[in-house]
């Protein structure tokens, strides 16, 4: 007998434990291989390392899912970050902070609060030196994101004898756009009622444009984040300087993987748009025919669609001011041009797979698939690149000059910035320019799927109403088509392939707060130019149902504009007709060019007649609706409300826009609006 100890065994069994995941995972070539190719780079693959597994044992696999706590006690992590994310970003950032966080030698994870039972967040303080960091998004009139819905509503209302938070140790960092009225509302209203709480901010509050460079304010915060945390948690703050990849890279022998096993662009299930089946949601979309797609523009060269997309059999129910949403692809030409400056096969069938097993996400996107499958669907290819991908692409050239300047934009110095701003943001460069212009980076394709950020569906205010269109969902949208400085034309991804006259959409409806007022006599104001228009059209259509049944419908006031009557009046002859059936009570369009000066919604808003009128519309209990531009017309426009309100209302600014708080509360005054 060898007369081990259990403490022998526990480190014999440890040991044998990494050396067989090292043997495993981490000693496979990078890009190997098991396709038979040429690796495409085999450059820099000595700076890279897989995230280090948790050591294994009973323990580590005995733990409650919900409980991030029991999970973090078993997996050895005194680090949790909470994200708050609807396209992304808050998740992309929490990611990047969890494997940051390995650099200090802490231990961190990123957990879904939706996912967690987040009334555990006191025993936090039961974990010596540990800490919650949140990267939380806002949304619509300050809201949160859906999947911090319920913890965002359990916290806002208890108080400290309910969530006792002392001893915790947090810091939060706001994901926002400030051409928003409440910008980074959800992430200022956390750091604070976590104070309240008793918890201990240990570094400030952090808030992110998107209308400026949410990157660079991320990258500021974190800057100086790490040093707090690390002296709050007793760790040196010198950061090693290893990056670290989170998935490891299995080729599938061509013919290995069955084609009904491979993903083809479903969202979750495999097979799911072959074999469809309800309910049909963002995991499960329905493949809505398109039915209809015409210009509306009548001349110029913009483009604005009207296309009607066909849900009769899929049993989706909306309503007027719901939005669709639609899983769009991107260019097969861009693609195509990546596979090429990548020299890779793109029809090669391949797996990434989580080296952390702890994640909940085991894959970046559906595996396995191939490279084509994934640039096309899965994948955002025609965003800015961030900067820690320029910074890891950085490792896959030996040309001294290009290494420098992706160094150079991946670091947070001052000129870094600048040459960000310029090269990337100012000329639009996506990845497929990016390694067009330094053509001696050669990232294998694996680590580039790793790096990019997921493709999301886009959104559009639905413009028809169920009530003459139950089978149906209409949508209309600006052609995103515009030339870069660098010459390159570019044409946005859904937008894009509608202008191509796609066959099928997969899409699924997501429920808004917009609503029509619940009885058809109670007055509407609707302001909305361009495709602001568009759920407006809806409401139209259920008012002029309303009438025709014959039931009393209240005054309808209509804001709309474009730039000529002649070229970009959309849905005119409808609207026309509205006016003259008195569906329409009050149509007011702003032709902003055909004129010497220009003329806006808002400029018509404060015409006598018309400003005494929205006043006395208020007045009666009607509601407020505004759609479209944030970053301009819905700013704009509120600045003409707030004065109407104080003319006609003889009240200071102040008391005016506590006037429209106090609509917007009761659900009088919405916003619909995107930048
Ligand atoms: C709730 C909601 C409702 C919406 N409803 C509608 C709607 O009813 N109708 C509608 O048309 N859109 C609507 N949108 C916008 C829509 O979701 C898409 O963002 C839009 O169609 C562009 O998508 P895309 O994939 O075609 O373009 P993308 O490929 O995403 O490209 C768009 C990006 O290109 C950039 N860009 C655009 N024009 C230029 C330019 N001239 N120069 C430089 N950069 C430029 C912008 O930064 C923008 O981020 C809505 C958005 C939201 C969030
Ligand atoms: N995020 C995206 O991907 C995306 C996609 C499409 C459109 N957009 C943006 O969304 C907005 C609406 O686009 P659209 O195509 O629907 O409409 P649009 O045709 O660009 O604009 C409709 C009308 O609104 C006017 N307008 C411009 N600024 C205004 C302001 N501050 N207040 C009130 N009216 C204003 C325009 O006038 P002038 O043009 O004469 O100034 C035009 O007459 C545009 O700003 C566009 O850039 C964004
Ligand atoms: C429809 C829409 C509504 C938004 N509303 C707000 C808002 O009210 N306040 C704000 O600060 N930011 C708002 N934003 C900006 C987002 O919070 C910001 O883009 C953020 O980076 C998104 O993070 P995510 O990708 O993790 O969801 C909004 C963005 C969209 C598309």
């Amino acid at each position: 007998m060898l007369g081990l100890s259990a403490f022998d065994c526990a480190i014999i069994g440890g040991v044998a434990g990494v050396c067989v995941y090292y043997f495993v995972f981490v000693r496979k070539p990078r890009n190997g291989n098991g396709s038979g190719l040429a690796p495409p780079s085999t450059l820099g693959q000595a700076s890279f390392q897989s995230i280090p597994p948790t050591s294994k044992g009973a323990a580590a696999d005995d733990y409650d899912e919900s409980s991030f706590i029991s999970k973090m006690q078993a997996k050895n992590r005194n680090i949790v970050v909470f994200y708050g994310s609807q396209t992304g970003t808050a998740e992309d950032f929490a990611t990047r902070l969890s494997k940051e966080a390995l650099r200090y030698g802490l231990r961190a994870m990123s957990c879904d609060p939706e996912e967690c039972d987040m009334k555990e967040l006191a025993h936090l303080a039961d974990i010596p030196n540990s800490l919650a960091i949140f990267c939380l998004a806002t949304y619509g009139e300050g809201d949160p994101t859906d999947n911090l819905q319920e913890f965002f509503t359990m916290l806002k209302d208890c108080d400290r004898n309910e969530l006792d938070l002392t001893g915790v140790n947090y810091c939060v960092f706001g994901l926002g756009n400030k051409t928003y009225e409440h910008y980074n509302a959800i992430g200022q209203l956390v750091d604070k009622k976590l104070e309240e709480l008793g918890a201990k901010r240990i570094y400030e509050l952090g808030l992110g444009d998107d209308d400026a460079n949410i990157e660079e304010d991320f990258n500021n915060w974190k800057e100086g984040m790490w040093p707090a945390a690390c002296q709050q948690l007793g760790v040196s703050a010198e950061a090693q300087d290893i990056k670290y990849r989170q998935y490891q890279l299995v080729n599938h022998e061509p013919g290995s993987v069955p084609p009904e096993k491979l993903y083809k662009g479903e969202i979750s299930r495999l097979g799911s748009l072959q074999r469809q089946r309800p309910p049909f949601d963002a995991k499960n979309p329905y493949l809505a025919a398109v039915t209809e797609n015409r210009e509306l523009h009548t001349g110029g060269d913009r483009s604005c669609l009207h296309l009607e997309l066909d849900i009769g059999d899929s049993r989706i129910r909306y309503e007027s001011g719901d939005h669709v949403a639609v899983y769009p692809v991107n260019r097969s030409e861009l693609v195509d041009k990546l596979g090429e400056l990548l020299q890779c096969d793109l029809d090669q069938p391949f797996s990434l797979n989580n080296v952390d097993d702890d994640s909940t996400k085991k894959h970046p996107f559906p595996c396995p698939t191939t490279y084509r499958i994934a640039f096309l669907h899965y994948l955002d290819i025609t965003a800015n690149p961030k900067t820690n991908l320029l910074n890891e692409l950085s490792d896959y050239t030996d040309n001294e000059e290009h290494k420098q300047m992706l160094k150079k934009m991946g670091s947070n110095t001052e000129e870094g910035k600048a040459l960000y701003h310029d090269w990337i943001i100012s000329a639009r460069r996506h990845i497929v320019a990016v390694l067009e212009d330094l053509d001696s980076v050669k990232p294998p394709p694996d680590h580039l799927c790793e790096l990019l950020p997921r493709l999301q569906a886009r959104y559009y205010s639905i413009a028809s109403s169920p009530k003459l269109h139950p089978k149906s969902v209409h949508v209309c949208a600006a052609v995103v088509r515009y030339t870069t400085s660098t010459n390159r034309l570019v044409l946005g991804v859904a937008t894009g392939e509608f202008a191509d006259k796609p066959a099928q959409l997969p899409v699924y409806v997501r429920r808004s707060q917009f609503r029509l007022p619940y009885k058809h006599q109670t007055p509407v104001i609707m302001v909305g130019p361009g495709t602001g228009f568009a759920p407006f059209r809806g409401f139209l259509q259920e008012r002029e149902w309303a009438k025709d049944q014959g039931k009393p419908v209240g005054k309808t006031i209509l804001y709309t504009g474009c730039r000529n009557r002649d070229i970009d009046y959309i849905y005119s002859q409808e609207l026309e007709a509205w006016k003259d059936k008195g569906v329409i009570t009050n149509l007011q369009v702003a032709f902003s060019r055909d004129q010497g000066e220009k003329v806006y919604v808002q400029h018509l808003m404060r015409r006598d007649e018309n400003s005494r009128e929205i006043w006395e519309v208020l007045e009666l209990g009607g509601h407020f609706y505004v759609c479209g531009d944030a970053k301009h017309m819905a700013r704009d426009v509120m600045a003409a409300l707030e004065e109407i309100v104080e003319k006609h209302g003889s009240k200071s600014r102040q008391e005016a826009q506590d006037y429209i708080k106090k609509l917007s509360n009761k659900g009088r005054y919405s916003a619909d609006v995107w930048s």
